[in-house]
């Protein structure tokens, strides 16, 4: 572990701890504000993400902008990371090898930022920061408290696309959270 952002950062350059990094462009490391109250933490890169080295620029980025503006707050006020930092090939769940592979990185930038809240989308995150015992379906929407940082799973962006439903929730726990940062 790293206590500072530098070496950190230095330390991903040419990362090849997981077969991920073969057909990876850009190592997507994670962007916005290092000391933010609020975190969001995705599956992995996609196409666009992959291309620009920056998470959620793509189709799932643009919902996950609509969000932020539906909960009045800017993108540049949270912080934004993935469980893994490389592109998998054809957007497929990054596996079990990969993710632990991975893992440590995110868990550094967590001690870094320090977020009060930090909002899990989907069962990717959900299950590789909370445990494989975790099901998205019924821990959305409920807040879990560990070591002092509150964590919401909801929905990852991705799905809403397809599912009214999950539309609703999303807000619903977006909202949520609103309420908490408020507090
Ligand atoms: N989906 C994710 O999980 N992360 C991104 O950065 C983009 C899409
Ligand atoms: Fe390294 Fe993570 Fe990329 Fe794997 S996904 S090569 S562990 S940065």
């Amino acid at each position: 572990m790293y206590d500072n952002w530098e070496e950190l950062e230095k330390s991903i350059i040419n990362c090849k701890k997981c077969k991920l990094c073969q057909n990876r462009t850009n190592i997507v490391f994670g962007t916005g504000n290092k000391e933010a109250d609020l975190m969001f933490i995705g599956e992995g890169p996609g196409a666009d993400e992959d291309k620009q080295g920056l998470p959620f620029v793509g189709k799932a980025g643009k919902l996950m902008n609509e969000a932020f503006k539906g909960i009045g707050i800017n993108r540049e006020e949270v912080y934004i990371a993935n469980i893994v930092k490389c592109r998998p090939p054809q957007n497929r769940v990054p596996e079990q090898d990969e993710a632990e592979a991975c893992l440590n990185y995110l868990r550094n930038q967590v001690i870094l930022v320090k977020p009060k809240i930090i909002v899990l989308l989907g069962s990717t995150a959900l299950k590789n920061i909370l445990g494989k015992e975790y099901g998205i379906t019924s821990a959305r929407g409920k807040w879990l408290e560990k070591k002092g940082i509150k964590y919401m799973p909801t929905w990852h962006p991705a799905a809403l696309l397809r599912d009214e439903n999950k539309k609703i929730e999303f807000w619903k726990d977006l909202k949520e959270v609103r309420k908490e940062l408020d507090k």
